[in-house]
C-alpha cells in the first residue's frame, strides 16, 4: 500500500490511495460504456451534467421500456439499457459502471432512488476524498430520466 507524503489538494498526509479491486475491474472493464458515435444510440433519454469539484462532464442515455408488473398489472416504465462516457475519473467510471449495472431492469423512480451510498457499498468502497465523483452518474443518470419525462 502506497501512502501519500504530502497534504495535496485536500486530503490527509497519509491517506491510502487504495482501489478495491472491485472499483479496479470496473475501471478496466466498464459495464454498458458508450463506444463510438453516441447519435446512433436510439436514446429514448439523453443526460449531460458537469461536476463543478473538477469540471468533468458525464453524458448518460437510456432506453425505456413499458412493462406490465405482475404484482399491480399496472404499465410501469423500465429501464431496458443504459449507455454512457465521460471525462471523468477512475471513480466515476467505475461508479457510473456500477451504477449502470443497477439501474437496467428498475423502473424509472427506483432507479432514481439508487444512492451514491449503494453505488459505494457495490463497489466495496471508495476512497473519501474521490465520493464525488460517484455522483456524476447519477446526476447523469437523473438528467436522462427527466429528459425522457419531458417528452412521453
Ligand atoms: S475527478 Fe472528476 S469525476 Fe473524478
Amino acid at each position: 500500500m502506497i501512502k501519500s507524503k504530502t497534504a495535496a489538494n485536500g486530503f490527509a498526509a497519509g491517506t491510502p490511495w487504495v482501489y478495491t479491486d472491485i472499483v479496479k475491474e470496473h475501471f478496466l472493464n466498464p459495464r454498458n460504456f458508450l463506444m463510438g458515435d453516441e447519435t446512433k444510440y436510439q436514446a429514448d433519454g439523453k443526460g449531460i451534467v458537469g461536476n463543478p469539484i473538477c469540471g468533468d462532464q458525464m453524458l448518460m442515455m437510456i432506453q425505456v421500456e413499458a412493462k406490465k408488473n405482475p404484482k399491480t398489472g399496472k404499465k410501469e416504465s423500465i429501464i431496458k439499457d443504459v449507455k454512457w462516457k465521460t471525462y471523468g475519473c477512475a471513480s466515476a467510471i467505475a461508479s457510473t459502471s456500477a451504477l449502470s449495472e443497477l439501474a437496467k431492469g428498475k423502473t424509472l423512480d427506483s432507479a432514481l432512488k439508487i444512492s451514491a451510498e449503494e453505488i459505494e457499498s457495490y463497489l466495496g468502497g471508495l476512497p473519501k476524498h474521490k465520493f464525488h465523483c460517484s455522483v456524476l452518474g447519477h446526476e447523469a443518470l437523473a438528467s436522462a430520466i427527466q429528459d425522457y419525462r419531458n417528452h412521453h
